[in-house]
């Protein structure tokens, strides 16, 4: 039986072990299975997004079932005057964080690089790069001064290998990668570490933004094979973060079992 100092320890030792996770793209897939992990251990969260009804839901559930702090924030990562100022004025919050999970991305389209409107580059690249780029910036000084921190960036298969009409798309996570590798050089000795998740096919809203909401053509993309679940990556993101201190996991690429490149998918 636990007897009450033993448990007022376990109770202190859990509260030293909470941290602040702040995650982009909270309100759909991948940034919104990440948050119910690390949810479920207890931790607090700063969830982002731009649909505010989402956040207001997932604050909500998780609020009530998991009994955690949560914090949601409706912001577009691309409008980096937006999170300039959103830092600023919340800066007792983010001087908290210990893990960034930039996860909000997107790609509009799947046609020919000549095909593409200016408009439509400037979203992928904004969100998908610059997002990054201006969300990371403002938890960098945080993370120096707590000599402590952790950002996990979501690449792609994508930013690995080139496939036809990937094209902007791929450009982007490619560069998020090299970006992802130029802050681990930038940020050697300072104790934060800097991890890359690249993902093949991951069954979520994805697609269904990419065809601007045709679900059918979304649905054919997963047709007769079974694709990641957004928690599948929920869980490697809980476990590259949740390694000793001294061990960075730098990169990982991860494919559901039925596809072996992007353009080599077995169909049953
Ligand atoms: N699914 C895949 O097959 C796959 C494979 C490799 C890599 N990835 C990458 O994984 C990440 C997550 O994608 P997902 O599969 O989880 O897709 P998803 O279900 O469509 O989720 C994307 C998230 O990003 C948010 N977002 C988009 N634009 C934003 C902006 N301007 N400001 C703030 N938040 C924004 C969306 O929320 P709001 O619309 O509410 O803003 C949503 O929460 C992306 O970076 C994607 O490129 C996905």
């Amino acid at each position: 039986m636990t007897t009450l100092p033993g448990f007022v320890q376990a109770l202190k030792h859990a509260k030293a072990n909470t941290s602040m996770i702040l995650i982009t793209g909270a309100t759909s897939g991948i940034g919104e299975a990440t948050a119910r992990r690390f949810a479920a251990m207890g931790q607090s969260l700063i969830l982002i997004g731009r649909r505010e009804d989402r956040l207001d839901a997932l604050h909500a559930e998780l609020s009530k079932t998991q009994g955690v702090k949560v914090h949601p924030f409706s912001l577009d990562v691309s409008q980096t005057a937006s999170v300039q100022n959103w830092a600023k004025e919340h800066g007792a919050l983010l001087k908290q964080v210990k893990i960034l999970v930039n996860s909000a991305g997107l790609a509009l389209g799947f046609k020919p690089v000549q095909d593409y409107e200016a408009k439509e580059w400037d979203t992928m690249l904004d969100i998908n790069v610059k997002g990054l780029l201006a969300m990371t910036r403002e938890l960098i000084p945080y993370f120096k001064e707590n000599r402590d921190g952790h950002i996990v960036n979501l690449g792609s298969t994508a930013g690995h290998y080139a496939y036809p009409n990937g094209n902007i798309y791929c450009a982007s996570k490619a560069a998020v990668r090299m970006l992802t590798e130029c802050m681990r050089l930038d940020l050697n000795g300072t104790g934060i570490r800097v991890t890359e998740i690249s993902p093949g096919m991951v069954e979520t809203e994805f697609s269904k933004v990419r065809f601007s909401g045709d679900t059918k053509k979304a649905d054919s993309v997963y047709a007769g094979m079974t694709p990641l679940t957004a928690d599948d990556i929920a869980e490697t993101i809980v476990w590259c973060t949740s390694r000793p201190r001294h061990v960075n996991v730098q990169e990982l690429i991860i494919y559901p079992t039925d596809q072996a490149s992007p353009t080599l998918v077995k169909r049953h």
